[in-house]
């Protein structure tokens, strides 16, 4: 019997700006799910604006009635929204009508499916004020980095590698790399956190779904200016996977992102307990929280705040003094993002408006 596992996001309404979710429409989501008879179980978190539907289930990936049912509670929580008249709401439904599959309306998606272990301990990553793109280095470190994941040098089960499936999200294609032999070429690619995002990672051996991330780019797909992603990830821990711990280390360093205020700008990503997912400085900086879950029989026992612990401090003293640091740049790049990522913001007006005034020199 297969578990599916889906997790479904969006943001449809700020509060206050884009920093928080208003309590009454994460009432209205668990309202929405609870007891659902397509659901085995349900959790509804929230990092900064994002509504987070954590889905349990058999139906497996890409369930159109899932999917339905996700949208539907995005649009029930867009009622609550504009009702409060919070900011942005409905911000990130694209679509008007849905039909049959959530892809391409805006909302993002991580699902997998799998034979539940004895014991399937996951992490949800979920982030806030970011793209997709800011997973790279975190899944590098936790599937292919030794000096991260020990188990890669110890672990039998680990010992081989892993296999990463990697998109390049502009000219929409995939590529699987397998580490560690094709380390070098994926180093390549998946640094260039802007185009190339890791979407799934197996394990070599079994082939195994280990970890699968949302990648749907909200600009590309509205061709304007509709925020950032504020991505997820699942990660599948022990017995073959990295360890908890090794999941989350990559994120004691707060690796530079892109997002932050009006999607916008570099910045350091702040790993953070549930009740500390309110960025505000700056709408910022940008935030991670990791939510940990025991399954059983599909049923999420959990969940656990894994980032709610003092030995994560110091990464935050750390993203605070690198907010400070790089702060002070104001609209000067590397802050603020390179104009091929404003073509997607709030660049091409401002090109239009002044395409009369540039004197081509070339003439
Ligand atoms: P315990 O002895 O606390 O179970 O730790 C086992 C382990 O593998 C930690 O990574
Ligand atoms: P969100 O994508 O989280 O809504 O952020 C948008 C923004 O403009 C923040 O300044
Ligand atoms: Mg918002
Ligand atoms: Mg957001
Ligand atoms: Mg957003
Ligand atoms: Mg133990």
């Amino acid at each position: 019997k297969k578990i599916t596992l889906s997790v479904i996001k969006a943001d449809v309404g700020g509060y206050v700006g884009h920093s928080n979710v208003h309590p009454e429409l994460l009432e209205k989501a668990r309202e929405m799910l609870s007891g659902h008879p397509l659901l085995i179980d349900s959790y509804v978190a929230h990092v900064g604006d994002d509504i987070n539907l954590i889905m349990t289930h058999e139906t497996g990936r890409n369930n159109g009635e899932i999917h339905k049912l996700a949208w539907d509670t995005f649009l029930a929580c867009t009622e609550v929204a504009k009702k409060l008249k919070l900011y942005g709401a409905g911000q990130d439904l694209l679509g008007d009508a849905f039909s049959g599959n959530i892809k391409g309306l805006g909302p993002g998606t991580a699902e997998m499916q799998f034979e539940e272990r004895k014991s399937e301990p996951v992490i949800i990553f979920m982030a806030d004020k970011t793209e997709p793109g800011a997973w790279n280095l975190p899944l590098y470190k936790m599937f292919a980095d030794p000096f991260n994941t020990i188990g890669l040098v110890i672990d039998p089960n680990m010992h081989n590698g892993f296999e990463f499936e990697v998109r390049d999200t502009i000219k929409n294609k995939k590529i699987i790399f397998s580490t560690p032999e094709d380390l070098y070429d994926m180093l390549v690619f998946i640094g260039a956190t802007g185009r190339f995002c890791i979407k799934r990672v197996f394990n070599k051996e079994t082939k195994d779904i280990a970890a699968v991330s949302s990648t749907q780019r909200l600009n590309l797909m509205a061709g304007r200016y509709v925020g950032k992603d504020d991505p997820v990830c699942i990660v599948r821990c022990q017995s073959g996977y990295p360890a908890v711990g090794e999941a989350l280390e990559p994120f004691t360093y707060p690796h530079l992102v892109a997002g932050w205020m009006r999607g916008s700008h570099n910045g350091p990503l702040m790993p953070v307990s549930m009740n500390e997912a309110r960025p505000t400085r700056f709408d910022g900086p940008p935030r991670v929280i990791a939510l940990g879950f025991q399954l059983s029989e599909g049923k999420l026992v959990g969940p656990q705040d894994l980032f709610d612990d003092p030995a994560f401090d110091n990464v935050r003293k750390q993203a605070n003094n690198v907010a400070d640091y790089i702060r002070r740049m104001g609209p000067f790049e590397p802050h603020r993002l390179p104009l091929d990522e404003m073509e997607y913001t709030s660049m091409p007006q401002v090109t239009e408006k002044l395409k009369d005034r540039f004197i081509d020199l070339n003439k």
